[in-house]
């Protein structure tokens, strides 16, 4: 045989080579795509029939393609055309923090998601669409929503009975306006207050954050008036990472590495998930953190399918965070091929949302990820989206928006806000205010600022430093408003009180100005030195002074405290300032007790779950310390 008859051969061998795999390939592709009906009264819409028959039932008649749809959380500002609701069979859509309807008020938020509704409800199964916010701390991005105090207050009132109707006014809120999905309770456990996120959680108290959070889920979940989906988030470990190991190059610990310690794992991290689990919740957000130095929790099959889904007994579906699956990694098709497969049921998508429902199916028709795993993965969406009563006439529970911001609610945050005051140091008994203080200084950069009370995730992402443009009353006017008749109250933001009378009492109002996520990563978490010099002046001109912290976490204090006579924690208290000087004059007594260790110095950071200092010191206060 001649060379060229060799290639010859060569060639034609290939081509039937190739022609054979064209043949097999297109087999197997036609095989996978269902013939196109609408059904007639199906049996998934009979609100008779158990949820899991009706999922069966929806489930028998999706195209791949359907499905995959169902698996895409798309952030609304990403969407290049509405109609790609339809065109995509998209799963859910998310408002990411700041991220507002055109109209941003409570009626251009409904009619937003009305709209989107109705688009989905144009396609042959008319699955609806599940719509998520960030109301960490009540209803945030709309102006004149009810703004409570962020999860570290509420952790600091050790109240689960407050926290449920917490959650079910805030669910309130978020039905009249559309919203039927929450990325909220948080289950982080901060060892390391200086973590940009710490004001998120409620405690680094497993066990308090168990009762707050599932107390939260039932809040949003089970009650009659609403259903409102809730998230347990972050999993699994997130608020116990080592400090300067971020993967994200702007910041500390955020999204950094917590170590894979199984026991902490068993007994620290898990429980809070298992108690949220128990009381009903049907979905999950998974952290942007590392499980020990080699993987993201995000491509854990062991965390997300063995520990999660199969112990716990986990029914609902698991949504990856952000940009989560994706982040740091080149492979893009593969990363996400690795975090579906060890179990990730819902990608959120702040991008490319197209790719990612072309590159499922061509994962899928490959053999990298199965018919099962798809299966399973919208099978857990829709058993939520039932749970909630999405498909169901009977259970559209329509509120009027004129709610958002009511008296009850508001009253109910105030309430919040005093229950959550943490009085650190008291001496000769200076609070509550006697009716015989008859002149009052008030300074400080917190005490007229309702964004810096309110902290991030209030209208925008990083929250705003100055007056909100939502309903809000500052911490001043609240003294303004409680102080008896007779007494003067005098205000300066810089405490320049000098040619004036020493007042009998001085009240700064201190803060930390609004941060979200990794900005707030922190290494020296002190009061700012320009409210250090407010505080010292205000001391020249004052007989005695109470210093009131407004912050997401404790600040180190330890050099100054001694020369003030009394030291209030009030956390991140929202739109609801008047309920400070409720406990301020005695009105209401003090009752919130530290929902974290109050540290020293930052060396005795990490602090252990047992309350152990890293450097083996004692803290300023103990957990539960409040007078
Ligand atoms: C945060 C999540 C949040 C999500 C959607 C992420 O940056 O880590 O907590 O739910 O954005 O806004």
């Amino acid at each position: 045989m001649n060379f060229e008859h060799k290639t010859t051969k060569i060639l034609l061998i290939t081509v039937i080579i190739l022609l054979g795999l064209f043949i097999l390939f297109m087999t197997f592709y036609f095989s996978k795509t269902k013939t196109l009906i609408v059904p007639e009264n199906p049996l998934f819409l009979n609100e008779n029939l158990s949820a899991e028959a009706r999922i069966e039932n929806l489930l028998s008649y999706m195209t791949l393609e359907e499905k995959v749809g169902q698996m895409a959380l798309v952030e609304k500002n990403s969407l290049k055309d509405d109609q790609d609701i339809l065109k995509y069979g998209l799963g859910g859509i998310l408002s990411g923090a700041g991220s507002k309807a055109d109209i941003n008020t409570a009626d251009g938020w409904k009619m937003m998601i009305d709209n989107y509704q109705s688009i989905a409800n144009e396609s042959r199964l008319k699955i609806p669409l599940l719509y998520g916010v960030d109301a960490v701390h009540g209803h945030g991005h709309v102006p004149g929503a009810t703004i409570f105090p962020h999860a570290i207050g509420l952790g600091a009132t050790g109240d689960a009975k407050l926290v449920e109707r917490i959650a079910e006014a805030t669910a309130e809120e978020l039905t009249a306006t559309g919203v039927n999905w929450n990325y909220a309770p948080n289950l982080d456990l901060p060892s390391d207050i200086r973590w940009g996120r710490t004001y998120e959680a409620f405690s680094d108290d497993s066990e308090l954050v168990s009762e707050m959070s599932s107390a939260y889920v039932r809040g949003f979940q089970n009650s009659n008036n609403t259903k409102v989906l809730a998230t347990l988030k972050h999993f699994v470990g997130l608020g116990d990472m080592v400090w300067n190991t971020s993967k994200n190059k702007n910041f500390k610990i955020d999204q950094g590495v917590t170590k894979a310690n199984d026991d902490l794992l068993r007994s620290v991290y898990l429980p809070p998930f298992k108690a949220s689990i128990d009381a009903g919740a049907m979905s999950l957000m998974v952290g942007l953190n590392d499980w020990g130095n080699s993987n993201s929790v995000i491509t854990s099959k062991y965390l997300l399918t063995d520990v999660l889904k199969k112990e716990l007994n986990f029914k609902g579906f698991i949504v990856s965070d952000w940009y989560g699956i994706y982040e740091n990694r080149s492979n893009k098709f593969l990363a996400m091929v690795e975090a579906v497969n060890a179990g990730t049921d819902m990608v959120m998508l702040p991008f490319n949302y197209k790719k990612f429902t072309r590159d499922m199916v061509w994962a899928n028709r490959l053999g990298l990820i199965s018919d099962e795993r798809i299966d399973d993965a919208v099978r857990r969406i829709l058993r939520a989206k039932f749970f909630i009563g999405l498909f169901d006439e009977s259970k559209n529970l329509k509120k009027s928006t004129n709610i958002l911001g009511s008296a009850e609610y508001r009253n109910l945050a105030r309430e919040a806000v005093a229950s959550s005051l943490v009085l650190l140091k008291n001496v000769n008994n200076i609070l509550p205010i006697k009716n015989s203080v008859k002149n009052i200084y008030v300074a400080g950069s917190a005490a007229s600022n309702t964004g810096r009370q309110s902290g991030a995730w209030t209208v925008e992402w990083q929250g705003i430093d100055g007056d909100l443009p939502v309903n809000a009353d500052s911490i001043l006017k609240g003294i303004q408003e409680q102080a008896g008749e007779d007494t003067v109250v005098s205000y300066d933001e810089n405490a320049k009180f000098e040619n004036l009378k020493k007042a009998e009492i001085g009240i700064a109002i201190v803060g930390e100005s609004p941060y979200a996520e990794g900005w707030g990563d922190k290494e020296y978490p002190i009061i700012d030195p320009s409210d250090l010099e407010t505080i010292s002046r205000l001391q020249k001109s004052s007989e005695k002074i109470i210093v009131i912290i407004v912050s997401g976490r404790p600040l180190l204090i330890s050099k100054e405290i001694d020369s003030w006579n009394a030291v209030v924690a009030a956390w991140l208290p929202g739109s609801e300032g008047l309920g400070v000087a409720d406990v301020l004059f005695g009105d209401k007594q003090f009752k919130g007790k530290l929902p974290v260790p109050w540290p020293r110095t930052s060396e005795q950071l990490p602090i252990s779950s047992t309350g152990k200092t890293s450097n083996n010191t004692e803290v300023l206060f103990p957990r539960y310390f409040g007078l």
